[in-house]
């Protein structure tokens, strides 16, 4: 009976479904209703609302965006989200942050103002690209094994890694309705390694780009955030890439997953009345 909708695709909304827009529109007042705003009638809050888009995503998505939030929020605040992820951190100057989420990898140099096109930059390697994968690498092995890209994406979250494997990863599914145990140790490897070649080239290539007298401050300075940054051993791979430069240093955030919305309520509690775009309610 239900219209089930994932309407996130790429770090953005999909575009040009009404339906997937109204989903959007479902959260965002489920969200706003879950802190305790009274979003009708008398008394109704003012909301004011920061946005976390993939670095590249900016220009494209914006109006949609815009859209989407009117009737919901007030006013609305667009931001970077590897910038919302170093405001947090008060790392505004010679770091570089990677924002390894679920629809997109986003890195951003910052270097004491606020990025511009070319310190940013947004790849396709993340959570949902590493689902993928380890669904068809397993499809491919066991074919008459019964799993949903849900079952996937749990295993992920539990058994994660790069690397050499520290146990074997044995996950239980039906095949043919009886449940089997099936080892997809060298599967989880592959599918979680696939990101790292062009996160590792990336940050070589944006460290390159930074002012020589910068390079090694920033090299020493690599914030790694998002979801995707829990897999075991990624944050060490990253660095380990870094020798090709002479040896940095790379290190996880504390809280992965909430440093982006961590950074942008600092970033609204510190802005202006200026900074805010207003909506038609
Ligand atoms: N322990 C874990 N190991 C591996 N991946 C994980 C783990 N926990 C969460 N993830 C993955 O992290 C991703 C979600 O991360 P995050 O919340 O940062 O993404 P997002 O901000 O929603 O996406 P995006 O930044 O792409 O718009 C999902 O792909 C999820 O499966
Ligand atoms: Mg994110």
């Amino acid at each position: 009976m239900l219209d089930l909708r994932r309407p996130l695709e790429h770090g953005v909304m999909k575009e040009g479904s009404e339906k997937d827009q109204e989903a959007v529109q479902e959260i965002l007042r489920y969200l706003i209703d879950l802190a305790g705003i009274k979003q009708k009638g008398k008394g109704k809050t003012k909301v004011r609302a920061v946005v976390g888009v993939p670095a590249e995503a900016f220009r494209v998505s914006r109006q949609n965006l815009r859209n989407t939030m009117e009737g919901i929020a007030d006013s609305v605040m667009l931001v970077s989200e590897p910038f919302a992820v170093a405001y947090g951190l008060e790392a505004l100057l010679h770091a570089l942050v990677i924002d390894i989420g679920a629809g997109t990898a986003d890195f951003c140099v910052m270097q004491g103002h606020y990025p511009t096109e070319a310190d940013q930059r947004t790849l396709p390697n993340a959570g949902d690209s590493i689902d993928e994968q380890l669904e068809k690498l397993i499809r491919e092995r066991h074919p008459d094994a019964q799993f949903s890209i849900h079952m996937i994406r749990q295993w992920k979250e539990r058994w994660s890694f790069v690397g050499e494997p520290k146990d074997r990863v044995v996950v239980s599914a039906p095949f043919k309705g009886k449940v089997a145990e099936l080892d997809i140790t060298g599967e989880m490897r592959q599918a979680c390694e696939s990101i790292l070649p062009p996160i590792c080239e990336t940050t070589i290539d944006l460290l390159s780009k930074v002012e020589p007298d910068f390079q090694d401050k920033v090299r020493n300075n690599v914030i790694i955030a998002g979801g995707s940054s829990l897999i075991s051993g990624l944050t060490d791979a990253i660095q380990k890439s870094l020798l090709e430069l002479g040896g940095g240093r790379a290190v996880g955030v504390k809280d992965p997953v909430f440093a982006g919305s961590d950074g942008s309520l600092a970033i609204a509690r510190d802005a202006s009345s200026a900074d805010w775009e207003k909506l038609s309610l």
